[in-house]
Parts: structure tokens; sequence; C-alpha cells
């Protein structure tokens, strides 16, 4: 079942009838709606919240309160534990830097993939390296999944946190996450997930996965650039400390000591990303009113169609032939993805090429770059053909097979 009707809400679609957007994993389009209300706050109200003492501050400091209430309600937590930070990769680094430098010890263990992007794994290796811990990779199948098997494998009684990513920015897998943080938390070991490309795309619980840390950007979810959000359980973000300080996180400051404001408020530093909350806010809800479950299956339908469809093709190797959600990771055999994608772009296709900011799962593929076609609840099945009848005009034009 196509989800068609949702393009009209897409300016940019409605803009260039001829646009076949296959890059949402790096960022997805914005609806008019997202738009309007970011503009409706700057146009009504463009002051600051928390601080002013008159009614136009307040009332923007309801809209910027009461989004970070929807965005809670969009993955089924308490606004207490939705802290908003620039974006996914903020988040993740926020966990690293104050948790991680914090309860991390020497010669402890660090469990992350090889699926990760740089911004679930680096922050950690940067840790391990300063704490004078290690970072163990869960052995990927052949296909490039994480399985719960192999997550055991590397599990030792020096497990302190587990980081792994939900859905994988290239290969597009779900990681058997929950079976996880159930395993993690008999050992008392905390799980941080990346849902960057989850978030957008699935129905999330946080309280049906049990996760200690879940990361998400609003710009890959038809939010605005600029605004993201750690969820953090409340027992968590209360004992970890600030990274930054300054503005509207100080209770009280004196000469010689500080405290702080309680989480979320500890870790939100300076003037607010303000109209990026409200638009996230509105993103959550325009999400929740066409539904996460059938924005999966479409989705799905689409990464399944298109690597079949790549995989007829003479000199293609589609990388994740099993993937079960829209994204499709693949290369013309013997032509650089770079060269590839001159052809893409010339018939209007939009993907992405390149290692995707996730070097060691292009390293595991034996690859120096990728092409990456991301599907969204607004794409077709002409998306689709339209990718396929692209790849074949580089083919021809490359001169190859
Ligand atoms: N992290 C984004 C991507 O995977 C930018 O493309």
């Amino acid at each position: 079942m196509s989800l068609s009707e949702y393009r009209k809400d897409f300016p940019v679609l409605n803009e260039q009838k001829d646009l076949h957007y296959l890059d949402t994993a790096a960022s997805s389009l914005k609806p008019k709606c997202v738009i309007d209300k970011v503009d409706y706050y700057y146009n009504h109200y463009g002051c600051n919240v928390h601080r002013g003492v008159y009614g136009l501050s307040y009332e923007a400091t309801d809209m910027y309160e009461s989004a970070r209430e929807t965005i809670a309600r969009f993955i089924n937590a308490d606004a207490s534990e939705i802290v908003y930070t620039r974006g996914a990769s903020a988040s993740l680094n926020l966990v690293a830097q104050s948790y991680g430098m914090t309860f991390i010890n020497e010669g402890d263990e660090i469990i992350t993939s090889e699926l990760e992007h740089h911004s679930n794994f680096m922050p950690w290796l940067n840790v391990a390296n300063v704490k004078k811990a290690t970072v163990k990779f869960v052995p990927l199948t052949k296909e490039g999944r994480i399985t719960v098997e192999n997550f055991k494998s590397v599990l030792t009684d020096k497990t302190k946190l587990v980081a792994l990513t939900y859905v994988s920015n290239v290969m597009g897998y779900i990681t058997p996450i929950k079976e996880i943080i159930k395993i993690c938390h008999e050992r008392g070991i905390i799980v941080s997930v990346d849902a960057a490309q989850a978030a957008p795309h699935m129905k999330i619980d946080v309280k049906e996965l049990d996760c200690d840390f879940l990361s998400f950007s609003g710009h890959k979810m038809c939010g605005p650039t600029g605004i993201g959000v750690l969820y953090g359980k409340k027992s968590l973000l209360d004992k970890m400390p600030p990274v930054e300080f300054g503005g509207d996180m100080a209770d009280t400051v004196l000469k010689d000591s500080m405290t702080f404001k309680e989480a979320p408020m500890k870790f939100e530093t300076g003037t607010p990303i303000i109209a990026g909350a409200i638009g996230l806010g509105e993103a959550c809800k325009y999400l929740d009113s066409i539904g996460l479950d059938k924005i999966s299956a479409w989705e799905s339908h689409l990464g399944h169609l298109a690597a079949t469809e790549l995989s007829k093709i003479n000199g293609v190797t589609v990388y994740n032939p099993s993937v079960e959600t829209g994204v499709v990771a693949f290369n013309i055999d013997g032509v650089h993805p770079h060269d590839a994608a001159s052809i893409y772009d010339e018939n209007h296709v939009c993907i992405r090429a390149g290692h995707h900011c996730a070097q060691l799962v292009t390293r595991f593929l034996n690859q120096i770059s990728t092409t990456r076609a991301s599907f969204y609840f607004y794409n077709t099945e002409e998306d689709v053909y339209a990718l396929v009848d692209a790849v074949k005009k580089a083919i021809d034009f490359f001169g190859q097979f």
C-alpha cells in the first residue's frame, strides 16, 4: 500500500516533479506543517525561553516545553528524560563524555560493532584511550549482521557498556537490540542505542526496549536540522555530570562552587534550539498521524524491491540483499560510486556515495566507497525503477559488461 498521498505535503516534491529523492538516511525532506511551525515561532515569537519575565516569553516557553512532551510521547518516555541536543552525533557524544568519562574505568570493556556510524564509535574509542579501557567488536555474520549469539561471544565480566546501532546507516539491518539489552541488564551493563536510522522509520517504545540511552536526530525524521534528542533513564541522567557549563543550566554560582539544575536542564547550556525543538515536536505529530507501522512496511517493501531489481543487473553487487528496511547499499563493479553518481544526478536520482561516515562498514565490505539509496514513506515504486534505469545508464556510459 503506497503512501504517495503524503507526497503533496512536501514542497520540494511539489516543486520538482521529476525528483527521485533517495537520500533520506542523510536527511529527510521537510513537510509543510513542520516548515510552517518553525515559521510560526519566528513570525509570532522569536524571543528567548525560560528567561523572559513577560507573556511572549512564557508562551514561547510553553511551545518549547510542550514539544518536549510530544517528543517524549513519540518514544513513550517522560519529558524529564528528553535532553535536547544538536543531533544524534551530539547525543552520542554526550553519553560518552558524561557517562563514559565518569563511569568507565581502567580495564573495563566497551562493546560496539563495525556497523557503527563514526558518531557511535569514535566517542567510545576516545573514552577507552583516555580511561585505559578496551573496545571490543561484535563479530558480524558473513552478510554483516549483529546477532544475539555473536554478541554473547564478546560479553565478559569486564563489559561495562554496550554502544550499538539500532539500524545500520549503510546496511539497513535491524539489530536485535531488545534481546541484547535484556542480556546486558541481567549483568548490570548499560546500553546506549544509536537510533538515528530507527526513530524516523519504526515505532520505538523506550520502556519496552528498556534501553538506558537512545539518540536520534530531528532532520532525518521530517524535523529541522540542528535539533536532536538524547533519551536517558532519569536515574542515569541524574548521576551524570554536565559537560558544558554556562547559561540556563546553572542553579547557584558562587566564587568557589556551583550547582546545576536537574536533568535534562543541566545538559542544555545556553539559549536552546527553540525553533528546532518546536519543529521536531510537529514532525513527531506528523509521523504519528501517518503511523510508524505503515511507514516501516512501505519502506521495507521499497528496500526489498530495489535490492531485488538491482541484483538482477549484470555487474551490480548489492551488499545487503536481505535488507528489511529501506536502505540499499550497492556498487557497479569496477566503477567508482562517485563517477556513477554523476549519471544518477543527470537522471534526477539523489543518492549518497562514499563511506557514509561509517568507514568500518566499508572496510568490512572490502570497498573504499559504496553507493547508498535510502527510501522513506514519500518514495514510490517509480523511484525504485528510476534508480534501476539510472544504474543501467551508468553501466552503458562507463562501457562495462
Ligand atoms: N549520518 C548520515 C548518513 O548516514 C549523514 O548519511
